[in-house]
């Protein structure tokens, strides 16, 4: 049991890619401990990593015939379920991560036998796995941590994108990727005004923001609009901590927005039901 808890200790964290658990096993008489149980029965587990209001957990997704239960414990509670599981009811695990890998195959009698790999091409699999070797093009380079993207847990402190925002991280870059693509169409003799409509939690107004005027010096006001009146006083907070002037977060519907002077710019992503249409409409105005 514990040769599996340290190596869970080991490899639990946000370079984990996934962890299967497989080859259903019953192996009575192993004592049950108190601790987390897992959902029962399964014939295969898999585990990744999952951020959760700025918390790492382990999502556990058990398979049985027919349906996928899920489970969002922390590590201490994985590594114990984990642990316990495997060798009441599993003969393998398969784990891999982002610089390294190992495998374990318990015996019917319950022996361990544990192999590592370091993956020697381990930055080549970074950028082939989570960002199709795109990452040295992206506009917010990873390894620089920028403010918002460390608040919203998409970025540790030193920079680092977290395994599992990953996909956040490319989406905002991928956004930039247009806004980028637009830049020569807006006015250079004045400071241009971007609205994003349903901006949501802004990851993508202040990545807006940051990129615009942080990163190119230019002159700008950004305005992002939601319905949501607890998103709009958190996001106006995080504006005020990082000294944004220029950018400032309304709430209100699309339909009711009024401009005050000239709009440059509408970008608006994953809004629903008719928010699109009220902000085409906004946008034409
Ligand atoms: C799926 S979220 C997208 C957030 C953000 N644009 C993004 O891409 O990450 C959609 C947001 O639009 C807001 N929304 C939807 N309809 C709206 C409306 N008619 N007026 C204002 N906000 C609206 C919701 O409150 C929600 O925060």
């Amino acid at each position: 049991m514990e040769e599996i808890k340290t190596l869970l200790e080991e490899y639990l964290n946000d370079s984990l890619y996934q962890m299967v658990i497989s080859g259903p096993c019953a192996r009575e008489g192993k004592k049950e401990t108190k601790g987390h149980s897992l959902h029962q029965p399964a014939q295969k587990r898999k585990v990744r990593p999952l951020l959760q209001k700025n918390e790492l957990l382990f999502q556990v997704s058990s398979y049985d015939k027919s349906q996928v239960f899920h489970e969002n414990l922390t590590k201490e509670e994985a590594i114990e379920a984990l642990a316990e599981d495997t060798l009441r009811h599993f003969s393998q695990i398969q784990i891999e991560g982002k610089e390294k890998g190992a495998s374990v195959l318990v015996s019917k009698k319950g022996k361990v036998t544990l192999k590592r790999k370091i993956h020697k091409d381990a930055e080549k699999r970074q950028g082939a796995d989570l960002s199709h070797n795109r990452t040295k093009r992206y506009l917010l380079k990873e390894g620089i941590p920028v403010p918002f993207l460390v608040d919203l847990g998409v970025q540790t402190p030193q920079g680092k994108v977290v395994a599992s925002r990953y996909d956040k991280f490319r989406q905002i870059n991928r956004f930039l990727e247009f806004i980028a693509d637009v830049l020569p169409a807006l006015p250079t003799d004045r400071p241009v005004h971007i609205v994003d409509f349903g901006c949501g939690k802004s990851y993508l107004t202040f990545a807006l923001y940051y990129y615009l005027h942080e990163l190119q010096g230019r002159s700008l006001r950004v305005t992002g609009l939601d319905r949501k009146a607890d998103v709009i006083a958190a996001c106006n907070g995080l504006a005020q901590k990082y000294g944004y002037e220029g950018l400032r977060f309304l709430q209100g519907e699309i339909a009711d927005y009024e401009q005050d002077g000239p709009v440059d710019l509408v970008v608006t992503l994953h809004a629903c039901d008719t928010a699109t249409d009220y902000a085409l409409y906004q946008a034409m105005k």
